[in-house]
């Protein structure tokens, strides 16, 4: 398994250019959409966490904070490298983040097809599922210490 070097990347960078095409090429461009600007300015009190390999970058996410928690959103791997372990090593970095701001719990909205991926890193689903952009989504959340 490769090794991920995970970074929190600065809003409005060139790092955080690159996260949001690459999310936004897995995430919306399949969906004939983009983020707007209204999205992304946004996203500037946010954090945005992003995982490279060398020097490529492979992976990202976004975590919002809510009161005691963190909405994590707009995970994305990189197509050719899925399923090798990088979106788990993405959550473990998401979770020791979250501890250094004394943040102990996670959730999402978990698209239908990415629900078993978070329910074998720990997640559990909460309620129904409900419509998000025409597709099923779970609430997920995991707690930790
Ligand atoms: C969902 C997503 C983030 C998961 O990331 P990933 O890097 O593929 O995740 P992992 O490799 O850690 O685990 C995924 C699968 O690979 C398997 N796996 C884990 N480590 C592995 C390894 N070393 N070798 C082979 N398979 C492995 C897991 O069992 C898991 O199987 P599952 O899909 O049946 O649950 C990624 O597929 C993705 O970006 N999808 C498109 C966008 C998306 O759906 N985002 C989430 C929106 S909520």
């Amino acid at each position: 398994m490769s090794k991920v070097v995970f970074r929190v990347v600065n809003h409005g960078f060139d790092e955080w250019k690159e996260a949001v095409k690459l999310r936004e090429d897995v995430l919306r461009r399949p969906l004939g959409s983009c983020f707007s600007e209204e999205e992304l300015s946004l996203e500037k009190d946010h954090f945005h966490i992003s995982g490279y390999i060398d020097k490529d970058l492979v992976v990202t996410a976004v975590l919002v904070p809510k009161g005691d928690c963190f909405k994590m959103q707009r995970v994305a791997v990189k197509e050719e490298l899925r399923s090798t372990g990088i979106g788990a090593q993405l959550l473990l970095f998401c979770e020791d983040f979250s501890r250094s701001k004394q943040v102990y719990t996670i959730y999402c909205h978990a698209r239908d097809s990415a629900v078993n991926f978070y329910a074998r890193n720990g997640y559990h689903g909460l309620g129904e599922y409900f419509d998000e952009d025409g597709i099923p989504h779970l609430k997920m959340k995991k707690t930790f210490h």
